[in-house]
């Protein structure tokens, strides 16, 4: 019995020896932000270790996992940004680099979808090519500071699902159906004709997937229109307005969605009106 105690004594000892040493390695030479980093990364990766004791098994799949992750990844396809969605971690970096006071309106995640240089409107416009289904809506607010004055050319940055779940952005035939930019009028306003944005399931078919299906979740985003607006002498915010009857606001794979950021839209007799207005913070 005094045996078996000392030789997990030895053990104990041996495995923070490990540890120490990986720890102390740093110690030695790394400086400045990239030892703060390494140190923590050494520490909590140890930890974590420590706590799930991995059998080699577990530990080449999770390998594997990681490499097949990489593998995954092309010019269209980011399966390590979609792993870091999915696990939080992009919304946590997001939050804790876009800290806004009380009033303004809160970041969300800007997603694989954003292309740039979307066709400019001018307010009123459609952003649906005609043909496109769906329920049309009427989308109009304000875009202010956080005193609530207006702020006039904000650019709003815009773009959504079409009624069949999918992005301009996939489209192997290059489209901006349902992308915009506008401009506010000098008392802040803006407003453009849509469509009701559709849930939609972010991709299944990788590693990301597989790790979703293990450990028991669904790939459905709830329906949501993504904008990025921007205006010179304020920060750039990029954000979504979540539909507030949408079955998936509770479950969102990658955790985007905000309370202040649940919009309803309106019946009216001629159609959907969504009123929401936008509040930037000024430059730091
Ligand atoms: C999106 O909202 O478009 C999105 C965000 C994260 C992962 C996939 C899609
Ligand atoms: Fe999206």
């Amino acid at each position: 019995m005094a045996e078996m105690a000392r030789a997990e004594t030895r053990a104990a000892s041996a495995e923070d020896e490990i540890t120490q040493a990986a720890i102390g390695r740093v110690e030695e030479s790394a400086q400045g932000r990239t030892r703060d980093i390494l140190l923590s990364l050494t520490r909590h990766l140890h930890g974590f270790i420590r706590e799930v004791e991995p059998t080699e098994a577990e530990w080449l799949a999770a390998i594997r996992f990681l490499t097949e992750t990489g593998q995954k990844c092309d010019e269209r396809r980011q399966e390590f940004i979609l792993l870091s969605d999915t696990l939080g971690a992009t919304m946590l970096i997001d939050a804790i680099n876009n800290r806004k006071p009380a009033g303004a309106t809160e970041s969300s995640v800007l997603g694989p979808f954003y292309q740039e240089g979307a066709p400019v409107y001018d307010n009123g416009a459609d952003l649906a090519e005609g043909g496109t289904g769906g329920e049309r809506v009427l989308v109009s607010g304000r875009v202010t500071d956080i005193d609530g004055g207006p702020i006039e050319g904000a650019e709003l940055d815009i773009w959504q699902t079409a009624p069949d779940a999918v992005y301009a952005a996939q489209d192997p035939a290059g489209s901006f159906n349902l992308c915009g930019r506008l401009r506010t009028e000098a008392d802040g306003h803006y407003w453009f004709h849509t469509r009701k944005p559709v849930s939609y399931t972010i991709p299944g078919d990788g590693p990301v997937g597989a790790m979703l299906d293990a450990a028991g979740r669904h790939n459905w985003r709830p329906a949501h229109i993504h904008f990025k607006l921007s205006a010179a002498g304020y920060e750039t915010l990029v954000t979504q307005l979540f539909t507030d009857d949408d079955p998936y606001l509770g479950t969102d794979a990658v955790f985007g969605v905000k309370d202040s950021l649940v919009v309803h839209y309106e019946s009216t007799a001629d159609g959907l009106r969504l009123d929401h207005d936008f509040v930037m913070t000024a430059a730091g």
